[in-house]
């Protein structure tokens, strides 16, 4: 990638959106994608004619049609574990035999389900999935988005190492009508193997004849959940090449494909498999994902924003952020290329969030008003989640509109502390409703914008080295006990009386 391209793109001129509005009547449409549901406005952003022609042409640099090709056809685009990334496969859309193999271990988990439901584990009520980080939060986000009304069974997803999380999941339920799934890519997870133990003791504790007979593995490592006391027909594996943070759509699913039933996970598959091939073949400049990635290059690396802000306008998608966080900053929080080299430019910004409208009554005075430029997302349904009032729905859309437009046009005033300055960026997601089908091209989307900043920023979205050298810091002091470290570290040990 020429060393300049950032200096070209960022000696484009970028007019103000008050400025851009007004001289382009086609602004809207001409910047409003509609796929899979979702009505994505990128009409707030400082993207114009000659900015998009900068990204593309920094698309052409970074091969990135190529790329995308490679991500889709199977080949490694992990490079420094040496793997391909399969998720899409897990729908559908991705080399023949990955498909294929992805399907067979979903007809797998479909079968143990059937089973479920059939009485071969007892009666079951509860199901308590225990997994972190990528082995959670997808499943924890979809139950809370889309479990509210008719879950089938009562999952609960367990993922801190502090207990009190497992306390508080498992004070309903009834430890003879509960499964547990453990969730872990490697199966080698502290965290989730002690949560697991403590599951097993707490049904023991309570009388139930068989405890580890009522685990199931959701897993890539299979060998080591039978080492763990798994029996191989309560293993769900699946494929190495699909990355945790991407992992939502193979076994570590299983409390979505079983708490919504298979109906509702098959829908999910399709509405990502749909945004996939939207992905996969729209033109760059009517394709979501890559517009949506534009606008964030263009924020975090010309205007220097070191934060993007994801506000979601309802309850219900209130675990977005979290979900994000992971998949975004644990994807291309890098500090070096995809060969190694230094990145010379900024990595990733920082993702962070919350629920609208509560966070207008807390953080929207910065987004306002503060000396920080942050892009801000806002993600909300036509539909809503309940039957209320449907004042409620509509006073939350007008909330989330109005916030747009305010950061936009600001509003001048010679007392500075009432002065908005106003050109302050946003995107706009407009959801038909929150059903798997529209949630599933969401997150797939969010996947895809995910994969082409890595692609134009030359990253390796599909490793995560950066969190190994703490943890192999807490297992030496747990092992070894405290010694060597700095006297901070020491002294906090010895207080706390490790
Ligand atoms: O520590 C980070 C991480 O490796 C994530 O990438 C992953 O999603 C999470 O831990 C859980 O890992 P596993 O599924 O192997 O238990």
């Amino acid at each position: 990638m020429p060393r300049n391209i950032w200096n070209t793109i960022a000696a484009v001129p970028a007019d103000s959106l008050r400025h851009i509005f007004a001289n382009d009547a086609q602004r809207v449409q001409n910047m409003t994608v509609r796929q899979s549901g979702i009505l994505f406005d990128f009409s707030k952003t400082h993207l114009n004619d000659g900015l998009l022609a900068a990204f593309q042409s920094l698309a052409g640099h970074a091969k990135f049609t190529e790329a995308r090709e490679k991500l889709f056809s199977g080949e490694i685009v992990n490079p420094s574990e040496g793997r391909a990334a399969e998720h899409t496969a897990e729908r559908g859309n991705g080399a023949a035999q990955q498909v294929e193999m992805a399907k067979a271990l979903q007809a797998r988990m479909r079968g143990l389900i059937e089973a479920i439901d059939a009485g071969a584990m007892g009666e079951v009520k509860h199901i308590l999935h225990i997994g972190i980080g990528g082995s959670a939060l997808g499943p924890k986000l979809l139950i809370d988005a889309l479990g509210r009304d008719d879950a089938r069974y009562d999952v609960k997803v367990v993922s801190n190492v502090d207990a009190a999380a497992l306390a508080e999941a498992v004070a309903n339920m009834d430890p003879h009508k509960t499964i547990v799934a453990v969730a872990s890519k490697t199966f080698t997870t502290t965290e989730t193997l002690m949560n697991a133990a403590s599951a097993i003791e707490w049904m023991k504790q309570a009388g139930v004849s068989d405890p580890e007979g009522r685990i199931i593995a959701l897993t890539a490592n299979p060998e080591k959940a039978i080492e763990w006391g798994v029996d191989e027909s309560r293993i769900l594996p699946f494929n190495e090449a699909v990355g945790g943070r991407y992992s939502l759509w193979c076994s570590i699913g299983f409390p979505v494909a079983i708490g919504l039933g298979w109906a509702a996970y098959e829908e999910l598959l399709e509405g990502a498999a749909a945004m996939d091939r939207h992905f996969k073949t729209s033109d760059l400049t009517s394709n979501a994902p890559v517009l949506a990635a534009y606008a964030d290059l263009y924020y975090s690396q010309v205007r220097k924003c070191q934060t993007r802000a994801v506000f979601a306008y309802d309850e219900r998608l209130r675990l977005l952020p979290d979900y994000l966080q992971q998949l975004e900053m644990e994807s291309n929080g890098k500090s070096v290329t995809a060969s190694g080299e230094p990145l010379g430019v900024n990595s990733a910004p920082v993702t962070w969030g919350g629920v609208g409208t509560d966070a207008q009554h807390a953080v929207f005075q910065l987004l306002h008003q503060g000396t920080h430029l942050i892009p801000v997302e806002f993600i909300v349904s036509k539909t809503p989640g309940h039957d209320f009032d449907p004042a409620h729905h509509e006073t939350l859309l007008i909330n989330c509109f109005a916030q747009g437009a305010a950061l936009m046009s600001g509003r001048k005033s010679d007392d500075g502390a009432r002065n908005y300055v106003g050109d302050r960026p946003s995107v706009t997601l407009l959801l038909e409703d929150v059903t798997p089908s529209v949630v599933g091209a969401l997150i797939a989307f969010y996947e895809h914008r995910t994969y082409v900043n890595a692609m134009l920023l030359d990253i390796n979205p599909f490793d995560q080295f950066g969190v190994e050298l703490g943890k192999e810091i807490a297992k030496a002091i747990a092992q070894d006990g405290p010694s060597g470290f700095d006297a901070s570290t020491m002294a906090l040990i010895a207080e706390a009386e490790l």
